[in-house]
């Protein structure tokens, strides 16, 4: 009888709860699936520019090395929304032999094209150009994500400022005599610039970032002031390279900009993409419809 009540209390209890909202029978929404990418500010004349582009260089460039046919394997999209399985490796990695700061990988096409760019790039003067990251593991990107994580943890970084805001800093930290952030703020910090695991585009082995002598290791917006960068901007396109998280673009890409990281889809995606100055996310909504 007792335990009869409390089936009929618990039944009770919870149309209750069902009633308020509190408890949601809406199936979750699927990994992997949002909301179409905004394309409505972008000249759809854009796409098809590469029929009737004059490239021109001023080395010998092989365009065979270029252009990839839209072989979707270098139009890969990997972002927060999809992400690559732990398991996944690229097929067919070099190991890099152009300036780089340690030894690394990239996949075989995108190393060709890497190394036409970085010849074109010496020949125009430009000699100060070094690869500082090209292909990462899934496991070599935890470890990253790890350590910047923990960087975050100990302190309040300028990142953190720029992602949380001053005020917000002043109010919940400074003002309290709290000078290390909480586990959560951190996250959100890191999540602003690095990937988590499997959701690092460095995992598909196409994509790399430079950097120059004078950034003292550190990838930062400094590269934006570098002859390197301000050629890459006019050229990259060229060789099959795309500036990966533009500036402004972050609620699109998910990532605060990028000056030094460049992705490889191919000559034909590159210029669509450069001449209508659109991310990758955008493109690939564009040419889906
Ligand atoms: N910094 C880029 C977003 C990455 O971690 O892959
Ligand atoms: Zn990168």
């Amino acid at each position: 009888m007792k335990r009869n009540k409390i089936n009929f209390l618990t039944v009770i209890l919870a149309l209750l709860l069902l009633l308020s909202g509190c408890i949601n029978l809406e199936p979750e929404e699927e990994e992997g699936t949002t909301a179409p990418i905004d394309v409505s500010q972008i000249d759809k004349n854009s796409i098809g520019s590469y029929k009737t582009m004059q490239y021109t260089y001023l080395t010998d460039v092989d365009p065979a090395t270029l252009t990839t046919g839209f072989d979707p394997t270098y139009l890969l999209l990997v972002n927060k929304q999809s992400e690559l399985d732990v398991g996944y490796v690229p097929a067919n990695l070099v190991t890099l032999t152009c300036a780089t700061t340690r030894s690394m990988q990239l996949e075989a096409r995108a190393a060709q094209a890497l190394y036409a760019m970085m010849a074109e790039m010496n020949a125009a003067g430009i000699k100060d150009v070094m690869v500082t990251s090209a292909y990462r593991s899934y496991e070599y990107q935890q470890d990253l994500y790890d350590k910047y994580l923990t960087f975050e943890r100990s302190g309040i970084s300028e990142d953190a400022s720029r992602v949380l805001g001053e005020e917000y800093i002043k109010a919940n930290y400074l003002d309290k005599k709290i000078f290390k952030l909480s586990f959560e703020d951190a996250l959100k910090v890191v999540q602003s610039y690095s990937a988590l695991p499997g959701q690092s585009e460095h995992q598909t082995g196409l994509c790399l970032d430079f950097i120059t002598s004078d950034m003292g290791g550190e990838l930062t917006e400094a590269f934006e002031n570098t002859q390197a960068f301000a050629w890459l901007a006019e050229n990259a396109y060229k060789f099959g390279f795309i500036l990966r998280y533009p500036k402004g673009m972050e609620g699109i890409t998910g990532y605060t900009y990028e000056p030094w990281h460049y992705r490889f889809v191919g000559r034909e995606a590159a210029t669509d993409i450069h001449v209508g100055n659109m991310t990758l996310e955008q493109y690939l909504q564009l040419t889906a419809q």
